[in-house]
């Protein structure tokens, strides 16, 4: 068996050892779906800047009517990054070579030099282009290796209350690895307890449905207090996933708390992984205060001693996709999601 990347080129499994064969980590192609690009707050109008993704560079910009673009980096004209030195004019962004301009949908609007043929090759001069959609905060882009429009809509995934907010926290890593095996983690329930020392170890609900997966889990997280006793608080989690770039892990007990895990591919082999999350006002209870500081502080960690997301990266980086794995019976349901997950890959 092999795997198809764009271009057509194939990558054969590199070892041949019975049922634990393993395949690298460039055997798995870009999933489509619709994918973090930034914050909207920090995409003003008027900003222009480089974004790596899906193997090639994107230039994001919001013109001065507030539209946002996210077009191909590099001018159909004679080559120039729009994102290095490009800057807004009116709808568009302006080359900085020879001052071409391109709206939010990569149609040339202006060469403003050209004398006879303008009209003409201005209908010729378009760059590709992502369609986007803000929600939540967040710039979205829709990805399909084949550059089909979105094949569903993109809808909040937060609950009621936060829907329309802005992120409170947002955390960001680049890591080594395909986002198909960063992501699989959210099933691989043993790691939780092995990894991380949660006290969990199994999920109590798993569906997969269509776009979308779900899985809830009761977890206990410890406290101790002001004389050092142990304060234990039981939380129920609920990690939801729609497409391959958007999920959610909403946390329920003593606080609330709603924290995005975003993966984008920069390419096959890299993506950047990303922790936002989602929160009441910060309460005048200093207890609550305390315990979503002391939350958000284990979810990311610490690189010195190899805590929360960091006890994970090391090993994402080096581990390699079995593509047949001995699983155990209580393994988390690996298997399916790797099923559920194969339905963003384009067909051969
Ligand atoms: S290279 Fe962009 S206008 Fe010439
Ligand atoms: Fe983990």
């Amino acid at each position: 068996m092999s795997y198809r990347l764009q271009g057509g080129r194939r990558v054969r499994r590199v070892t041949n050892a019975g049922n634990s064969m393993k395949i690298t980590k460039a055997g798995l192609p870009l999933p489509f779906g619709w994918f973090f690009v930034a914050q909207s707050s920090q995409v003003t109008a008027g900003t222009v800047s480089t974004v790596k993704m899906f193997e090639q560079e994107w230039v994001l910009f919001r013109n001065q009517e507030g539209t946002l673009g996210l077009i191909e980096a590099h001018c159909p004209h004679l080559g120039a990054h729009l994102g290095m030195g490009g800057t807004v004019d009116g709808n568009s962004i302006r080359c900085p070579f020879h001052d071409w301009a391109f709206d939010t949908d990569g149609r040339c609007t202006d060469i403003p030099y050209a004398i006879k043929n303008g009209e003409t090759l201005k209908k010729r001069a378009h760059v590709g282009r992502l369609p986007v959609k803000e929600l939540d905060g967040i710039i979205w882009a829709w990805f399909h290796p084949g550059n089909t429009e979105p094949a569903w809509p993109i809808n909040s995934q937060l609950p009621p209350k936060w829907q329309g907010t802005t992120p409170r926290q947002a955390f960001a890593f680049e890591i080594n690895c395909h986002i198909q095996e960063i992501l699989e983690n959210a099933v691989d329930y043993p790691h939780l307890f092995c990894v991380h020392g949660n006290e969990a170890r199994f999920a109590i609900k798993n569906e997969f449905n269509g776009l979308h997966r779900k899985s809830e889990m009761a977890d206990t997280v410890s406290y101790l207090d002001d004389d050092g006793k142990k304060i234990a608080f039981p939380y129920l989690i609920t990690v939801s996933q729609t497409g391959p770039g958007q999920g959610l892990v909403y946390y329920r007990r003593m606080v609330e708390i709603a924290m995005l895990f975003l993966a984008t591919p920069i390419s096959s082999t890299r993506s950047v992984l990303r922790f936002v999350f989602y929160y009441g006002e910060v309460d005048s209870d200093p207890c609550i205060d305390l315990l979503i500081e002391q939350f958000i502080n284990e979810k990311i960690g610490k690189p010195a001693d190899a805590s929360g997301v960091y006890a994970d990266i090391p090993i994402w980086e080096n581990k390699v996709h079995r593509e047949h794995p001995l699983l155990c019976d209580a393994d988390g349901p690996v298997m399916q999601f790797r099923s559920w997950f194969g339905q963003f890959y384009p067909a051969n």
